[in-house]
């Protein structure tokens, strides 16, 4: 009998696909096959995020109780940020845990498997070890990295202490990438990378010096390529080549992810964004006006240290003035290893959370303004996923998830739908024709 993996994965979509990555390894390499249950299982993968302390902290008492639930001699492994971050004493914490393998390092998965209390976290870049691995949660989309770590540093982030330098992947080995996800059946193609629009700036050796706007059209030419999505652009290098490409390339999503952390000039330098409160606010009305119809979505923290009133009010004046279609929202975390967490000025609990609590709720009745302008108008729809009581679910082209009443000969499709239903969280369509 084939032995089982169990993996949880936790945090963002690099995450997923380092997941998807350890999975290709494992069943390439070592014949495992999921199992059903925890309980089955004889692997268990943790793929942690560490960009804020709440998950951190409850990774140990996951790890506690994954432990008194899983079989005899079955393994744990604590993978991803965490593990890059914290290192042995995860397993010095914990000593149920058999290894610990960085988010860096996710390749060498069948490698400390079989090294007991194995820690692999350094932070090298060896492009012969990049092996993109052949597993697809999806089949219809494929996500495929085009860079590793970021070197922003942004004074809150502890993303590049966990992923490392920013290294962009060869162009070539990427488009090949694709070709192949795309010949079998992923006609929505997700290029991920911390700073995805910083592309082209570092490879690991000689190769061609493309940028990521020259990379989208490289992209974009490969036929069997329907769609094209990306994650996280910085709002930093929204040049207007990348708008205009952004908004001429109809393979192109008509989404865009623009972290605005704080609307405030003054916090906004001392989180390192490099931008200001205005450059934002000049940016993303320049994509409304090239793509009318565009969905923004966006990351924000609330009560970074020193942020006043004052600095907040900025955040909800670019809040009013852009409607964003999406809004990522969080109460500032310290994190180790960052400047921001030294801070003078750290803004008391309950402010924060009145804050976010302010912010969501200006938010939900944006949203609830907005959703009515879908209603009757008629989408193209990608369907990717069945869902119970005989829908399929999929998403506009601008990112709004729709469901509709379908079965499997929709998935991988593109259908036109008119959507009857619509609520903050996603609407329901009719397919016509
Ligand atoms: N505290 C709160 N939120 C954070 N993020 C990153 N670091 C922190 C932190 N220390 C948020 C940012 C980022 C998103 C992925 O997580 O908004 O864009
Ligand atoms: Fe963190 Fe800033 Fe890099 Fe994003 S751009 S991963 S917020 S350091």
């Amino acid at each position: 009998m084939s032995k089982k993996y169990y993996i949880e994965t936790l945090g963002c979509a690099m995450n997923v696909r380092d997941s998807e990555h350890m999975i290709a390894e494992l069943t390439l390499k070592e014949g495992y096959e999921a199992a059903d249950s925890l309980e089955e299982a004889d692997l268990i993968l943790i793929n942690t995020c560490s960009v804020r302390e709440k998950p951190v902290h409850k990774l140990f008492s996951e790890i506690g109780q994954f432990g008194k639930r899983k079989k005899d001699g079955a393994k744990i492994g604590v993978c991803g940020c965490t593990a890059s971050h914290l290192g042995e004493e995860i397993i010095k914490r914990a000593p149920v845990v058999d290894f610990v393998l960085g988010a860096r390092n996710v390749s060498k998965i069948t490698e400390v498997l079989h090294r007991p209390k194995a820690v692999e976290v350094d932070m090298d870049y060896d492009e012969s070890g990049y092996a993109f691995g052949e597993f697809r949660t999806s089949l219809y989309k494929a996500y495929i990295n085009i860079s590793i770590g970021c070197d922003k540093q942004c004074s809150f982030c502890i993303v590049p202490h966990t992923r490392g330098e920013e290294i962009s992947i060869p162009a070539d080995l990427i488009l090949k990438e694709v070709q192949k996800a795309a010949g079998s059946g992923a006609k929505e193609i997700f290029l991920l990378g911390q700073n995805v629009n910083n592309y082209g700036r570092r490879f690991s050796g000689e190769h061609p010096r493309i940028g990521f706007t020259q990379l989208l059209r490289a992209v974009s030419e490969i036929e069997e390529v329907e769609r094209i999505r990306f994650s996280s652009p910085h709002p930093l290098h929204m040049d207007d080549e990348f708008l205009d490409e952004f908004a001429k390339n109809p393979k192109i999503c008509k989404s865009m992810h623009m972290p605005l952390q704080s609307g405030s000039s003054r916090i906004l330098k001392s989180m390192k964004r490099g931008y200001t409160k205005e450059w934002f606010l000049e940016r993303a009305a320049k994509i409304r006006e090239l793509v009318p119809d565009v969905s923004i979505s966006t990351d924000i923290i609330v009560g970074f240290p020193g942020e006043s009133d004052e600095d907040f009010e900025d955040t909800m004046d670019v809040v009013e003035k852009v409607r964003f279609e999406q809004i990522f929202s969080f109460k500032y975390s310290p994190r180790p290893m960052t400047p921001a967490k030294d801070f003078e000025k750290q803004v008391p609990e309950e402010i924060a959370s009145k804050r976010l609590t302010r912010l969501q709720a200006r938010h939900n009745e944006m949203l609830d303004e907005m959703k009515s302008v879908r209603l009757d108008r008629v989408y193209d729809v990608y369907f990717e996923e069945l869902r119970p009581g005989g829908y399929v679910a999929g998403r506009t082209d601008n990112n709004w998830l729709v469901q509709a009443k379908g079965s499997e000969e929709l998935l991988g499709k593109t259908v036109r739908v008119k959507i009857v239903e619509a609520s903050r969280l996603g609407s329901i369509g009719e397919v016509i024709a």
